[in-house]
């Protein structure tokens, strides 16, 4: 209960507060990128998985009749060793935060030696995104990335200052590049800015400028798209958000679907990586159609960068 208590107090003055903890919390958000409400849980589940465990390797403890002195605190710490990956796991599994451990202990594990990894695990994998709208797709990738091994989105990128996606990426806690018109298509496409924070795969996610020369040529193969129709078809300069569904539409298309693809130096034109259909029915409208597209890029596109970054 006052885990519980101080754990709350703690993070409700996360993002206000100015104490030496608060400050501290705000480092381990980062560290971490999470939210608040799941800092709170995961400073839960360590408080009460490493009460439960002290108190479990006690009782063993006791029950083998071990009394106090050097034998006592070898043994302990022994059990504590053991124990404490397991019970915090469990723990860890009603709070909905079995993924986030599962990555924390490997990652330790593997830093102490105790555990042989490949040594991807360690190497993270930082992807850039690339969005100036809503961002519900940019958001779907950071949740599906959240508490992965070694992927993580480190950057967002943004045309347009207002943008729904900003929001997003300030409660995500990620740090925002504004990309200005001039310095995109006249100076080196920010390739700089992204190579000193470290990325190493760009995600356009509702990004409607043209990707220059200079950025591709920084990232070979390492830039995607995802288009709301089937491409070649309805693509190109222009074709963008609800123009793409009605024009799909007013053709009278039995079906459309999303494209996952790589970025060349023409508009919706580089190699296709991955497409879903869904059906149009007579009786869809361009928003109708759009909540379907969007289900099928909610459902994919995470996925297939997480495929791609696994190869
Ligand atoms: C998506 O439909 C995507 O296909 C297109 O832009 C839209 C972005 O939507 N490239 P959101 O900002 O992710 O909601």
């Amino acid at each position: 209960m006052f885990l519980m208590i101080f754990t709350f107090s703690c993070a409700s003055r996360l993002n206000t507060g100015n104490r030496p903890i608060d400050k501290m919390l705000r480092k381990l958000q980062q560290k971490w990128k999470v939210n608040g409400r799941k800092l709170l849980f995961i400073l839960f589940i360590f408080a009460t998985g490493g009460s439960l465990t002290g108190y479990i390797s006690k009782k063993i403890l006791s029950a083998f009749q071990i009394e106090n002195g050097w034998l006592w605190t070898f043994v302990y710490i022994l059990i504590m060793t053991i124990l404490w990956p397991m019970i915090i796991l469990l723990v860890s599994i009603p709070f909905g935060q079995f993924p986030f451990f599962l990555s924390y202990i490997r990652k330790m594990g593997a830093r102490l030696h105790l555990i042989k990894t490949n040594k991807r695990t360690l190497q993270e994998i930082r992807i850039a995104i690339f969005a100036s709208g809503a961002g519900s797709n940019a958001q779907k990738i950071i949740d599906h990335f959240r508490s992965h091994a070694y992927i993580r989105v480190s950057l967002i990128a943004c045309n347009k200052p207002g943008a729904g996606v900003l929001n997003i990426a300030s409660r995500e806690n990620i740090p925002v590049q504004l990309i200005e018109k001039e310095k995109f298509f006249k100076g080196n496409a920010y390739s700089d800015e992204l190579m000193a924070a470290g990325i190493d795969f760009i995600v356009l996610a509702g990004f409607l400028w043209k990707i220059p020369t200079s950025l591709i040529k920084a990232f070979p193969k390492k830039i995607i798209n995802i288009h709301p129709a089937l491409l070649p078809g309805y693509g190109g300069k222009g074709m963008y958000g609800q123009k793409v569904h009605e024009a799909v539409i007013a053709n009278h298309e039995k079906e459309s679907g999303i494209t996952i693809h790589y970025v060349d130096e023409i508009y919706d034109h580089g190699t296709i990586i991955f497409q879903d259909k869904c059906p149009v029915s007579p009786t869809d409208t361009a928003e109708t159609l759009a909540k379907k597209i969007h289900g099928l890029e909610y459902k994919n596109f995470p996925l297939v960068i997480e495929q791609l970054l696994s190869k």
